[in-house]
């Protein structure tokens, strides 16, 4: 096998950095060339083509908000191409300037997954063989999630957040926010309402390094 396909997807099973990266299995292979989301989205992927350009220049990559009202609009498929492109990039960038690749310079942290481990061990009455592994998940997802350099936020917008989940969500995009850490967030909600859940310091820090995309239509879920 190819020793840089080896580094990038691993041996057998360990998945190498994409399974480091915490991907869901269906978006592995995804990249911006190929992902299903381009056709209905050109504008859009004029913005994600140039956007991908700037992991190249070993800069400082600036935070992506991709909004729609509309679901299924390939928001959360374009995170995960942008990820899978960032470990490219990544890769490739630090060989050519003799480094040494990080094991895991992204990660894709589903919100919605991980209020679902936090809900499993802050409800009454859960039975310890569920919450301590949940708490034990939780928490390492959270200090993975504080200081990767890429980090994508799918479904930022989580409605019924409870106030103590939501602190630590915050707490997290606070820390990435004040280190300079690039986020790709993907929401339902618009960029600014969202921020209004921040305190306005760091507001404004976000919406100072973070571009929005909007994604247009209606949902192409379930259409292949
Ligand atoms: N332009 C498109 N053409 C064909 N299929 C598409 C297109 N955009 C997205 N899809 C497919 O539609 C499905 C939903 O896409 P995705 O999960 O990325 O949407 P989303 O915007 O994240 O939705 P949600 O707001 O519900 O999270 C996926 O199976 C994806 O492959
Ligand atoms: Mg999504």
């Amino acid at each position: 096998m190819c020793p840089s396909y080896v580094a990038m997807h691993g041996y057998a099973g360990d998945g190498g950095r994409v399974g480091a990266a915490g991907l869901p299995s269906e978006y592995r292979h995804l990249t911006v060339n190929n992902s299903p989301a381009r056709a209905g989205q050109a504008d859009v992927y004029v913005a994600v083509d140039k956007y991908v350009d700037t992991f190249k220049t070993g800069d400082r990559v600036k935070s992506l908000y991709l909004y729609s009202a509309e679901p299924g609009t390939g928001k959360t498929t374009t995170a995960a191409a942008l990820l899978n492109e960032y470990l490219t990039a990544h890769y490739i960038g630090c060989l050519q300037r003799g480094e040494t690749p990080l094991e895991r310079p992204a990660f894709f942290l589903d919100v919605n997954a991980w209020q679902k481990d936090f809900n499993a061990f802050n409800r009454p009455r859960v039975p310890e063989e569920i919450a301590e592994p949940a708490a034990a998940r939780y928490y390492r997802t959270m200090t993975i999630a504080s200081k990767v350099p890429f980090l994508v936020l799918d479904d930022i917008g989580v409605r019924d957040a409870s106030d103590a989940f939501r602190a630590d969500l915050h707490s997290v995009v606070n820390d990435r926010t004040a280190n300079g850490l690039t986020d790709v967030y993907t929401s339902n909600i618009p960029m600014a309402d969202m921020l209004r859940l921040f305190d306005a310091r760091i507001a404004d820090r976000i919406r100072d390094m973070c571009g929005e995309i909007h994604f247009v239509g209606k949902s192409k879920r379930g259409r292949r």
